[in-house]
């Protein structure tokens, strides 16, 4: 059955609909999106079942969590500032650092679920299997990982904050090699790679940390990029990076924020290519920014070789397509994730090559009581534009009004087309949204829906 089929049917059983709105919500996942999502429901009455795979709260900051996702290594810290990444309604305490170590945020998200009292409402050990539409609500089977009993239970609409950054994508490469190949997801320690010959493939994030890790135990290090990437420092001018964007600068054209982005990055630390880093053909700002404040350094200083793309494999070396090659005892893909949902049939939802279409990142058209918490990639933190998405949603469960399919569906293809002519065409880009503008657009948007409530 389609969408569209779906819809008309729940129009139709219309005394199903009005029994489901005595259901609870479910949330999946109690990570940063699952935990403001039931805090966000409770204030407005909303009965919650969050499942959640693992133990404990915190997703991706529980280090080493027993649901298997998170891909944190012991040395990760954040990369945005902890004033950007706060909750609206829960500081990060002002001692803390600037950027926090990943026990820190999960200090922080602990004391947030206790803040709000929000544990009660979680099934810990508890893994979604299957989410299928039925009868103008939501089938949810759930397997309880301690006595491997499987239960099915109907619930009004269900809130997807299941995070996108566990499944690893592993490119296929050409010839055979005899060494160790892993995903950087488990990559945790560097001593296991002292003495090595390490090549990282990608230069996100994730890349650029491990590789500046592993130059002080690892024999040689090589970080291989297809598309090469601006290295933006964590502090321009003794500033946090994301602090010297603001609101205002963020409503500057596209063009005068590069022209900006690119002076002061000029005065700051100079070209990357005065260290060895070619500068990527692409733009800044069109590509996730990859933020550290080593790399550069440690490029200049011999310690790290950055090399093209990856061509074949032989038995003990890397060829990049420029002919070059490497000896390498491991390959660490720090290629990045496929957003993937296994408790959807492909019929209900999926992400071929990344893609969602969603309403606000957040809405399927055309998919009654189905929402996404945290299906974005932020230019900037999380937390507080996953706190107005869930806000949102509240209100939308709460009688909150849509526009009509089709209006929603045209700003989908708009939204589409502003993110593909910002942002080269590449996978991980697809859910890319920028700080302010999408926290401001989602902030107004909440507003007027409470605004318009207390004014009826
Ligand atoms: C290495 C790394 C560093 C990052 N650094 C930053 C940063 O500096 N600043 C920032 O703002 N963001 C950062 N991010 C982005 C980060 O993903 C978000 O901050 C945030 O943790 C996302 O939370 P989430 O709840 O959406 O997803 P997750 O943290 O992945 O939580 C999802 C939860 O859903 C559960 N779950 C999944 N499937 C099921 C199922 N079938 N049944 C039951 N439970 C399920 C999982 O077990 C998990 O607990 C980083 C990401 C990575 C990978
Ligand atoms: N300290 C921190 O806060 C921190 C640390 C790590 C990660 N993170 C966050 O975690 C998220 C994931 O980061 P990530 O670095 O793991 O992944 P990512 O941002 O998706 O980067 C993946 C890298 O791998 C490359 N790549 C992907 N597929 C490839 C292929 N087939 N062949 C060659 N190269 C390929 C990409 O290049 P292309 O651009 O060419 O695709 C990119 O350089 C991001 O939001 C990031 O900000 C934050």
């Amino acid at each position: 059955m389609g969408p569209a089929d779906r819809r008309a049917k729940s129009k139709m059983s219309g005394n199903m609909v009005g029994m489901n709105q005595q259901l609870p919500v479910c949330v999946i996942g109690a990570g940063v999106s699952g935990l403001t999502s039931i805090k966000q429901l409770r204030d407005r009455g909303i009965d919650v079942v969050c499942f959640e795979t693992g133990s404990d709260v915190g997703g991706i900051w529980r280090y080493d969590n027993d649901s298997g996702r998170s891909p944190a290594y012991a040395s990760l810290h954040i990369d945005t500032s902890k004033e950007r990444f706060a909750y609206a309604d829960h500081p990060v305490p002002r001692k803390w650092p600037t950027y926090l170590h990943h026990t820190q945020v999960l200090e922080y998200l602990e004391s947030y679920a206790d803040r709000f009292a929000i544990r009660d409402a979680i099934r810990f050990r508890h893994d979604v299997m299957s989410v299928v539409p039925d009868d103008g609500g939501w089938r949810v089977k759930v397997c309880d990982l301690d006595t491997d009993e499987v239960a099915s239970q109907m619930y009004r609409a269900v809130v997807v904050a299941s995070g996108h950054h566990w499944d690893p994508n592993i490119p296929k490469q050409s010839g055979s090699f005899s060494g160790e190949i892993m995903h950087a997801r488990s990559y945790r320690t560097p001593d296991r790679f002292i003495g090595k010959h390490v090549v990282v493939v990608g230069l996100g994030n994730t890349g650029a940390d491990i590789a500046c890790e592993l130059s002080w135990h690892a024999a040689s290090v090589t970080i291989s990029t297809r598309s090469g990437a601006h290295i933006l420092p964590r502090y321009i001018l003794g500033r946090p990076l994301d602090r010297i964007s603001t609101r205002a600068s963020s409503r500057l054209p596209l063009v005068v924020q590069r022209l900006a982005y690119q002076a002061l990055l000029r005065i700051a630390r100079g070209s990357q290519e005065s260290y060895g880093v070619p500068t990527p053909d692409a733009p800044i700002l069109s590509q996730h920014p990859t933020v550290s404040q080593d790399l550069l350094g440690l490029v200049k200083d011999g310690q790290i070789v950055v090399k093209g793309d990856v061509s074949r494999f032989t038995d003990t070396e890397v060829v990049f397509a420029n002919g070059d090659s490497v000896s390498a005892d491991v390959i660490i893909y720090a290629t990045g994730y496929t957003i993937t949902f296994p408790f959807f049939d492909e019929s209900v939802f999926s992400a071929r090559d990344n893609r969602v279409d969603l309403y606000k990142m957040v809405v399927p058209v055309d998919t009654e009581g189905l929402y996404f918490i945290g299906l974005i990639q932020p230019v900037g933190a999380m937390p507080p534009l996953v706190e107005q998405q869930a806000r949102w949603v509240a209100q939308l469960l709460d009688g909150a009004p849509l526009p009509s399919s089709g209006e929603m569906r045209a700003e989908v293809v708009v939204d589409r087309y502003t993110r593909q002519k910002q942002y080269l065409e590449r996978p991980r880009h697809t859910i890319q949204v920028d700080y302010w503008p999408y926290l401001d657009q989602m902030r107004a948007l909440c507003d007027a829906n409470d605004a318009q409530r207390s004014g009826e």
